[in-house]
C-alpha cells in the first residue's frame, strides 16, 4: 500500500535497519520486488530512473507501480521514488503525478548550482508533501556496468565532504541526502570499498536520512556496517538486472521452442524476487511492515 515515505523512514531509523530502494522499469521487475516485500513483510521503496520513465512513459509506469503496490502489495508500506532526476522539469512532473519522493541529482554541477537546484526542488516538493533527495559528491559508474577502469581515479576526491554536506543540507532543506563514500553504480565484486569513517563523520554532522547508492556488488558485512554507521536507504539496481538475465538465458536455453512471453519470463521474475528477498533480510527490514 502506498504510504508517505516519512512513515517508512522514521520507523527504519528508530529500528536501526535500512530500507531497500529497488529500481524497476517494467511489470515483471515490479511484480518481483513487490512480491518479495510482501513475502518478507518488509517496507519498500520502488524507484524509476529517467530512462525507465522514457521506456514506457510517466503515467504508464507510475500507474502500473501504484496499482501493483496498492493491490498485490497492500499489506506492506510502499513509497514510489524518482531516482537520479537530473532535470528539474522531470522532478516537478514526478511530484505532480504523485511520487512520494524525488531525487534532484545536480551532483555533477558546482556546489552553488547544486544548492540552488536542490533548494528549488525542495520548495516544489514540500508544497505537496513530497520528500526531496539531493546528492553531494560523485558516484561513479552506471547501473548495469560490470567493468570499470578505476586505475587512475582518486576515489577520495569524489567523495562527499562531511562539513560541506552539513552546509548543503542547511541551505537546501532537503529531506534525504545521497552521499558518495566509495560505492560505484554497477556490480564490481572486490573493487568497491566503503569509507565507513567518512560515513560516520557525515552521520554526526547531518541529521537527515542518508542514502547509499550503487549497492549492487557489496558484501553483506559492508551493508551491515553502513547501516550501523547511519545509512537508512540503500539503492539496488544491477543485482536485479543480473538475476533477470541469468534466469532468462537459462530459461530460453532449456526450451528454445517456448514462445509464450509469460512462460519465458517467469524464471526471471522468480530469480529477481529471490534476490530482493535476500537483500531485504541483509538490510534487516524483514518483518518490519
Ligand atoms: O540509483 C540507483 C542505484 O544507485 C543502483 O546502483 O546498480 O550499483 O545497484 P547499482
Ligand atoms: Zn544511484
Amino acid at each position: 500500500m502506498i504510504v508517505p515515505i516519512k512513515q517508512i523512514i522514521d520507523k527504519a531509523r528508530k529500528g536501526k535497519y535500512a530500507v531497500g530502494a529497488f529500481n524497476t522499469s517494467n511489470l515483471e521487475i515490479t511484480l518481483a520486488i513487490v512480491r518479495a516485500a510482501v513475502a518478507e513483510k518488509s517496507p519498500l521503496i520502488i524507484q524509476t530512473s529517467k530512462s525507465a520513465i522514457e521506456y514506457s512513459n510517466l503515467p504508464t509506469i507510475f500507474n502500473m507501480i501504484s496499482t501493483v503496490a496498492n493491490t498485490i502489495g497492500k499489506s506492506v508500506p510502499i513509497a514510489i521514488h524518482l531516482d537520479h532526476g537530473h532535470d528539474i522539469a522531470l522532478v516537478k512532473k514526478c511530484v505532480d503525478i504523485g511520487y512520494n519522493s524525488v531525487h534532484m541529482d545536480a551532483s555533477e554541477k558546482d556546489f552553488a548550482t547544486n544548492v540552488r537546484l536542490s533548494r528549488q526542488a525542495a520548495i516544489y516538493g514540500h508544497k505537496k508533501k513530497v520528500w526531496v533527495q539531493a546528492e553531494l559528491g560523485a558516484i561513479l559508474g552506471k547501473e548495469g556496468l560490470i567493468k570499470l577502469q578505476t586505475g587512475k581515479i582518486n576515489m577520495e576526491e569524489l567523495m562527499t565532504d562531511p562539513y560541506q554536506a552539513k552546509e548543503f543540507v542547511e541551505k537546501t532543506k532537503v529531506d534525504t541526502l545521497a552521499i558518495s563514500v566509495g560505492t560505484i553504480h554497477g556490480s564490481f565484486k572486490g573493487v568497491e570499498k566503503v569509507d565507513q569513517e567518512r560515513l560516520k563523520k557525515i552521520r554526526s554532522l547531518v541529521k537527515i536520512p542518508l542514502v547509499l547508492h550503487g549497492g549492487s556488488g557489496l558484501a553483506p558485512k559492508v551493508f551491515k556496517a553502513a547501516i550501523k554507521n547511519g545509512v537508512s536507504i540503500i539503492n539496488i539496481d544491477t543485482n536485479l538486472r543480473l538475476a533477470f538475465k541469468e534466469a532468462l538465458v537459462a530459461s530460453i536455453g532449456r526450451k528454445s521452442d517456448m514462445i509464450d512471453p509469460r512462460q519465458i519470463l517467469q524464471p526471471s521474475i522468480l530469480a529477481m524476487q529471490k534476490e530482493v528477498a535476500k537483500t531485504i533480510r541483509i538490510f534487516g527490514s524483514n518483518n518490519k511492515a
